[in-house]
């Protein structure tokens, strides 16, 4: 695409496509879906129902989404950089990657993934840094229609096994290590660790990246370097049909382990690309650099597939922002003349700690647009993003989505959009979002708040939860039957305008990643000596959120700060450091219900330090229970 064909240009033209996209919703989406590359054209855009849940996009309609990432620019701008990569160490050398060079290295990773039997429908565990061969592991299993499960890197062993065993994967594709700021971690020793009890997995491809001694096991381990060097750089593209699974993507819920989010070739290409020209208003030309990491849906989206299907230029950065100095994000916008910086509220706020002197001296100037997404972004760093990184000159975009979403679905549109801090503003055309109340009616007009809901699906709406179709209609259209239930609250203002106010459900959002509370509760009370736990949010500086945990234990403890320590590492190990609570509260009792359950409100409360008004506690089976908890609160 020269131009792309699916921009809107101004906000005008922005409402006259939103009432296409509610009047004539197939219509809509099928003239976006024409500019790309189909071997053969659908025979029917949509087919669904809410209830089962059924949703299909562009049915019978044959792709390959890689064809579109990259064969299709190759005559065009094949000689332009697809990816840049930015090392660890900013002292090392970045690369860039151009889409012919891209093509070859994604085919003759292909090949590498038939060799060991991959075939179309089979799933591929991806578990590596944020290094290119990310990108062209998650390109390759597209290209020969096998299924990538990205598992992000800060993940423990168990996490990876729970995730492989879900999926029942073939492959395994990691690293020997990771660099990630000053650490140095070991990739391959904790895939290690997972594979002992991970019976499907025949062969594990491992890329050298640092160095770091490895075990490696005869006729299940082999070395990536070694084995692209005996296939060719050219593989044909599988047929997909629109509806073929693409990917699966574990994401935290309120209830039990993470689930498996599927989405299929053609909507979740056809969404991705459509929110990524709009929402950043991509020009040919632009260097886009998403901060994420690949392993979440941000990076699929924003660092992979929509770039790549736009023919943009996508950094891929394999550090963390503050490293060696919190002027990282700063120094790679300088160095690389980034012109789109879409990051999070949590790193926004990091680095506004910091403060201005890492700011200064860094040439800013080619920036024209930016982007925050994850979580809530309050109105103090709201500001300080478009000021001192936008210098008041760059549009800022409040992006609301999430995993199951695919892609963008409330945001501005970048300079169209009128903006309001702290307001993801405006649903995309094609998104119908409503509020509901408690009992599922909805809320109609304006300066009203509820639970957000979508109530007619957009091409990029997950398919379905991985091997448990029922675990989906009930997470999602069982609340509000006929709706798609996001699990956030949010306000409509005066305006029309959206504010999503965050999760109403047990999902915690701590520094943009989403962490069930039942998940961390399980991982406690899996250690020794605990009896139950409890775990709620609390309103944390720099990561939205912080974990409070409120522990029963045994037996009275000789040394809290120890066990504290004992049940960090217990959760880490479960989990992975994400998950660590913030605040460990050992309490004797926790607030119940006579029918035993535990009334989360009171103790969010204690946790945000709002111990004024608890409201009513005498359903409580031991009111007193909440004077203790109060008295020894953190
Ligand atoms: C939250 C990340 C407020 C929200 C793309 C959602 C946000 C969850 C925003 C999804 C935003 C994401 N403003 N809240 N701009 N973006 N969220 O699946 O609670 O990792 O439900 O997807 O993050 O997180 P997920």
């Amino acid at each position: 695409m020269s131009n792309i064909p699916f921009q809107i240009q101004n906000f005008e033209q922005y409402q006259q496509y939103y009432s296409q996209s509610v009047e004539d919703p197939e219509g809509f989406w099928a003239d976006i879906a024409s500019n790309f590359y189909w071997r053969k054209p659908w025979k029917k855009t949509l087919q669904w129902n809410f209830t089962e849940p059924d949703v299909k996009w562009f049915v019978g309609g044959k792709l390959n989404i890689t064809e579109n990432a990259l064969d299709r620019h190759l005559a065009e701008r094949g000689d332009q950089t697809a990816i840049i990569w930015e090392p660890n160490d900013p002292n090392d050398d970045a690369v860039h990657i151009t889409y012919r060079q891209l093509h070859q290295r994604v085919c003759r990773f292909a090949n590498v993934l038939k060799k060991y039997g991959v075939v179309k429908g089979d799933r591929v565990c991806i578990y590596l840094p944020m290094v290119p061969e990310l990108a062209v592991a998650v390109l390759a299993c597209a290209r020969i229609g096998a299924v990538h499960s990205v598992v992000f890197g800060g993940f423990s062993a168990q996490s990876i096994a729970d995730r492989i065993n879900d999926a029942q994967c073939k492959v395994v594709v990691t690293s020997d290590g990771a660099y990630r700021g000053a650490k140095e971690i070991p990739m391959k020793a904790v895939v290690d660790d997972a594979l002992v009890i991970c019976p499907s997995v025949e062969t594990v491809l491992v890329m050298s990246r640092t160095r770091t001694p490895v075990s490696m096991i005869k006729g299940r381990d082999r070395w990536l370097e070694q084995e692209e060097k005996y296939v060719t750089a050219e593989c044909p593209a599988e047929e997909m049909d629109a509806e073929d699974m693409l990917f699966i993507l574990y994401t935290s819920g309120s209830t039990g382990k993470p689930k498996g989010v599927v989405h299929t070739v053609g909507g979740y290409m056809v969404y991705a690309s459509y929110t990524f020209a709009n929402v950043f208003q991509y020009q040919p030309g632009e260097i886009h650099f998403c901060t994420a990491d690949i392993g979440w849906i941000t990076g699929h989206s924003y660092i992979v597939y929509g770039p790549l299907c736009c023919g943009a230029t996508s950094v891929i950065f394999e550090g963390v922002p503050t490293y060696p100095d919190a002027g990282r994000l700063w120094d790679i916008t300088d160095r690389h003349r980034i012109n789109i910086l879409y990051t999070a509220p949590t790193a926004i706020r990091s680095l506004m700690g910091f403060g201005l002197q890492y700011v200064e001296g860094k040439d800013l100037s080619s920036l024209t647009k930016l982007g925050s997404v994850g979580e809530p972004i309050n109105e103090e760093a709201w500001h300080w993003f478009k000021t001192n990184i936008g210098k008041d000159k760059c549009p800022l975009v409040d992006t609301w989505w999430q995993t199951e979403n695919g892609g963008i679905m409330i945001s501005p549109l970048a300079g169209i959009t009128p903006e309001k801090p702290s307001y993801a503003t405006l649903p995309l055309p094609g998104v119908q979002p409503v509020l509901v109340d408690e009992n599922g009616n909805e809320i109609e007009g304006n300066g009203v708040s509820g639970n957000l809901c979508i109530k007619f699906p957009w091409p990029g709406i997950l398919r379905t939860t991985y091997g448990d179709h029922e675990r989906c209609r009930q997470t999602y259209f069982s609340t509000y039957p006929g709706k798609y239930f996001t699990g956030d609250g949010c306000l409509r203002d005066e305006e029309g305008y959206y504010r999503i106010t965050g999760r109403v459900d047990d999902v915690l959002n701590v520094s943009g990643h989403r962490i069930g509370t039942a998940e961390v509760e399980n991982a406690i009370n899996m250690h020794l000596g605990v009896v139950e736990s409890a775990v709620v949010g609390y309103p944390h500086d720099i990561k939205g959120q912080g974990i409070y945990a409120y522990i029963i234990t045994e037996e009275p403890l000789n040394d809290a700060d120890l066990t504290r320590k004992d049940i960090l590492a217990t959760v880490s190990r479960i989990i992975g450091p994400i998950a660590k609570p913030d605040k460990i509260q050992f309490v004797a009792g926790l607030p119940k219900t006579r029918s035993g359950k535990i009334m989360r409100r009171i103790l969010r409360k204690i946790a945000e330090g709002d111990t004024s008004n608890l409201g009513d506690t005498s359903t409580l089976l031991d009111p007193g229970v909440v004077d203790e908890i109060k008295a020894g609160a953190l």
